[in-house]
């Protein structure tokens, strides 16, 4: 059975993984959030008060609770200091050998009754799993970007995933003020499986129907209500993202609009990610 959860790690500090730890330490979690590098490390902690300290100046949130988030928030390099955590939730890169090399060593530090989450968007639950000693303690955690404003998290059964991890980590999601949905651990779960055809038909349709990018996003925005265009949205995801997303999900479902369009392709090579590096289909100051 699982424990109650008092002790939260979060592995890689990058957009998703910052705001996962963020959820934690204002969920009044102790958190211990992991990166490769202090520096990296310190830059998440940099990037949640800033916005802690936004919600303290539009009265969202109390000095004295910002401060008390923040004291929760331990950061490490190394993964031995996540040995106390009740439940981990790996955000590192998007990247199997990468996630494995994680998992095999966080299954050796943490205790036998922790919960092992990872918040991959495109890779299998159950191959990340599959290198662990206990794979029926490990789940998927889909949080959405930006992880603090988005209010879904995808619930995720591997092959091996026992029924008290999946209720644990939905439990988990709800006290961090998400709506969790449960589904099966197939390619894009349940969001990314339509919104990246999607957005790849988005991105045809700017040179198919000759648009501008601001006049893509003005008509999904008016015309079907989205709360922003596709071309910001990919700024925001990142571009190298969600190319990467588009290539591992077409790879396992070989339908074309899941192949990333050249268009995109061409900005990932040209080093146009998005909002990270200052230009996208948009600049950024
Ligand atoms: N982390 C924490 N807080 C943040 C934040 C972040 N990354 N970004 C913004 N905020 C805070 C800011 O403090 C901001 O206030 P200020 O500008 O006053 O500082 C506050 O949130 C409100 O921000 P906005 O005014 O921009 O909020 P909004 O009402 O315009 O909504 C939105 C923003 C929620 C992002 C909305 O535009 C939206 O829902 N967009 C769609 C996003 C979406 O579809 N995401 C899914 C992407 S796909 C994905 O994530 C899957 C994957 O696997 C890649």
């Amino acid at each position: 059975m699982s424990r109650e959860v008092r002790t939260v790690g979060v592995v890689g500090l990058g957009a998703m993984g910052s705001g996962i730890a963020q959820l934690a330490v204002e969920a009044g979690f102790e958190t211990v959030g992991h990166e490769m590098a202090p520096e990296r490390a310190e830059a998440a902690r940099d990037r949640i008060a800033h916005f802690l300290t936004r919600k303290v100046e539009k009265e969202q949130l109390d000095p004295d609770a910002r401060d008390a988030a923040l004291e929760r928030l331990r950061l490490t390099t190394d993964l031995s200091d996540l040995g106390g955590c009740d439940i981990v939730i790996e955000a590192a890169f998007e990247d199997l050998g990468v996630k494995h090399d994680l998992f095999r060593e966080l299954g050796r530090v943490v205790r036998p009754d922790a919960i092992l989450a990872t918040n991959t968007s495109a890779l299998s639950v159950t191959e990340i799993a599959s290198v662990l000693e206990r794979p029926e303690r490990a789940v998927g955690m889909h949080f959405f970007n930006p992880a603090p404003l988005m209010p879904l998290v995808e619930i995720v059964r591997a092959e091996r995933t026992a029924d008290d991890v999946m209720e644990a980590a939905a439990a988990l999601g709800e006290r961090f003020g998400k709506t969790p949905v449960r589904c099966l651990d197939t390619p894009g779960f349940v969001v990314n499986r339509v919104l990246i055809p999607l957005l790849n038909d988005c991105v045809r349709v700017l040179d198919e129907a000759a648009v501008e990018p601001q006049d893509l996003d003005t008509a999904m925005k008016l015309g079907a209500g989205w709360p922003m265009g596709p071309c910001a949205l990919l700024d925001l995801v990142g571009v190298d993202v969600h190319v990467h997303a588009s290539e591992a999900l077409y790879e396992k479902l070989g339908e074309p609009r899941i192949a990333p369009p050249a268009r995109l392709v061409e900005m990932l090579e040209a080093g146009k990610l998005g909002r990270k590096s200052g230009e996208g289909f948009f600049t950024y100051p």
